[in-house]
Order: structure tokens, then sequence, then C-alpha cells
């Protein structure tokens, strides 16, 4: 009978609150906090900051909590040794609401639950070389962006997105640079760095090359992408797409 007792009473500590405001408005609360106090370390849309040090908090997946109680606490207290400090002086209602604004930022994805095939999918990656351009854990090229964790950065209709309309939306550093020097010679590649005098560019080799702006002719920009735009059935599509989202650390 004593250890019935007992047993129960450690069944009741171990138990976690729940979160009592998952609404609609909370998360509404919840974003409207986080706009004002946590943006400048975790950037605007919570991916990570800039330059402040804060992580990515839309992978579906922390560090220092795996539930709801976890990351209340970790908001309330702060991770001790480093720049996040912790809202002691909020009332429950605010962190918890937080908490309910983070949980809608996850894009994790039951890769199970995609209609593509991972295995299928890692074969068409190998299939159209897609690593002449892409990392994926340390093997591959450097003409594109590292793809070993696109799956937390990346839900699956971007990643479809990615594969069928390339060019929709090109980040800076992905743009094409055409120069021309001052006797003619044409050098293309992707614009690595750029300062008021020079400007550095990664031709198709890999190569890396440095012009002084003030000796080149031309300097033309394109904001396409250089990937190619295959057009793939959909079911290879939807292959790849299965298998670049489970291209993520671990599952949470
Ligand atoms: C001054 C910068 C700063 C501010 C402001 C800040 N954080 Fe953080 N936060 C950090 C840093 C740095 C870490 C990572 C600490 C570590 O693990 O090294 C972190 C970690 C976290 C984590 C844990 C992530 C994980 O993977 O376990 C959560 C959750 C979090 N912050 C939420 C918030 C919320 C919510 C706010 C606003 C109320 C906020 N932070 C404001 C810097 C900040
Ligand atoms: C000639 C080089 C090249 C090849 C080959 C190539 N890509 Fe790309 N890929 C790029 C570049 C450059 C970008 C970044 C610009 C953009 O968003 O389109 C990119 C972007 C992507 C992204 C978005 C990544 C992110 O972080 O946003 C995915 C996913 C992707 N490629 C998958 C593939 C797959 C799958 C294949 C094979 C079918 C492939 N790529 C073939 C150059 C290439």
């Amino acid at each position: 009978m004593l250890l019935l007792v007992v047993m129960f009473a450690v069944g009741v500590a171990a138990e976690e609150p729940e979160n009592p405001y998952t609404s609609g408005i909370d998360v509404r609360m919840g974003q409207r906090q986080f706009q004002s106090k946590c943006t400048s370390c975790h950037g605007v849309d919570a991916t990570g900051g800039e330059e402040a040090d804060g992580p990515d908090l839309t992978t579906g997946r922390f560090q220092h909590a795996s539930t709801d109680a976890g990351l209340y606490e970790v908001i309330r207290d702060g991770i001790e040794g480093t720049s996040m400090r912790g809202l002691r002086r909020a009332g429950d209602q605010e962190i918890w609401q937080l908490v309910t604004y983070l949980r809608t930022l996850s894009r994790y994805v039951d890769v199970a639950s995609l209609p593509g095939s991972v295995e299928a999918g890692r074969g068409t990656f190998e299939r159209l070389d897609c690593g002449r351009c892409h990392m994926v854990g340390g093997r591959g090229g450097r003409l594109g962006p590292d793809l070993s964790r696109v799956g937390e950065r990346r839900d699956p209709d971007e990643l479809a997105e990615d594969l069928t309309e390339p060019s929709a939306e090109v980040a800076p550093r992905w743009w094409t640079v055409r120069v021309t020097s001052a006797d003619g010679m044409v050098v293309e590649g992707l614009r690595m760095g750029e300062d008021t005098f020079n400007l550095r560019i990664m031709d198709g080799e890999e190569r890396l090359r440095s012009f002084a702006k003030a000796s080149l002719r031309a300097v033309e920009r394109e904001q396409t992408s250089t990937m190619p735009a295959e057009a793939l059935p959909e079911a290879e599509v939807d292959n790849l797409v299965a298998y670049l989202a489970s291209l993520r650390g671990s599952d949470p």
C-alpha cells in the first residue's frame, strides 16, 4: 500500500503543466510580444538573428526544451551564461502566449505523411546530379546552397517551388554577375562579396576571382537563379520534396 502511494506521488510530480493559453488570440498576443521583445536577437521571422546570436526558433526542435512546459521555463528563466535573459517580471499568461506563438512557427513536418518517397527522391537527386551544385552532408558542390539541413529551413510547398520555379525568389548571394574587363574579357559567376572598390565572384569551376571595380568596363547582374528549372513529372517532384524534407539535424 505504501509503495502504491509513493508511486502515485511520483507520477503526479512528473506531470507537467499544460499550456492554458492556446487560442487564436493567444497566438496574436504572443506574436505581438515576440515582435517587441525577441526579434532583436532571434530575427523578425524568428529564424535567427543576422548580427545577434539568437538561434532559429522555427525548426520545430529546441535544444533546451522538448515540451511546452520546458519552453515556458526557458522563456521565464533564460539560459544561464548566455545573452538569453528570462522574462522574470512577465506574467504567466504572457509567457504561455509566447510558447503558443513559438509552436505555430514550427516548420517540422512528418516526412512519412508526404506523398513522395524519400528513397526514390534520393535516387533522383543522384541521377540528376544535383550534388554538382549542392552540398549534402559535406559532399557536393558550392554553386548553390548547402542542402544538408534544408528540411529545417523550407517547408514542403516551398521546396516544391524551389524545384519548379527556382527564380521566383533568389537571395542576392545567388545572383549571377557578369563582368567585362577593360580589355573585353567576360567572366561570369556567383557574387561572393562586394565593397566600394572590389567585386569577388566564383566562376562555374568554383574558382574565386577578384576584380577592382575601377578597372572594369561593365558589370551586369542577373537576379535569376542559375539552378536549372527542369520539367520534372509531378511524382518526381514529390519524391525529391520528400527527400529534401528529410534532410535535417534529427527529428524532434
Ligand atoms: C539579447 C538576445 C536575446 C533576446 C532579446 C532573446 N533571446 Fe532567446 N536566446 C538568445 C540566445 C543567445 C539563445 C541561445 C542560448 C544558447 O543555447 O547558447 C536563446 C535561446 C532561446 C530559446 C531556446 C532555443 C532552443 O533551441 O532551446 C528560446 C525558446 C528563446 N530563446 C526564446 C526567446 C523569446 C521568446 C524571447 C523574447 C521574450 C527571447 N528569446 C529573447 C538570445 C536572446
Ligand atoms: C547549376 C547549379 C545547380 C544545380 C545543378 C541544381 N541547383 Fe538547386 N540551386 C542552385 C542555386 C544557385 C540555388 C539558389 C538560388 C535559388 O533560390 O534558386 C539553388 C536552390 C535550391 C534549393 C533551395 C535551397 C534553399 O536553401 O532555399 C533547393 C531545394 C534546390 N536548389 C534543390 C535542387 C535539386 C533537387 C536539384 C537537382 C534536381 C538542384 N537543386 C540542382 C543551383 C543549382
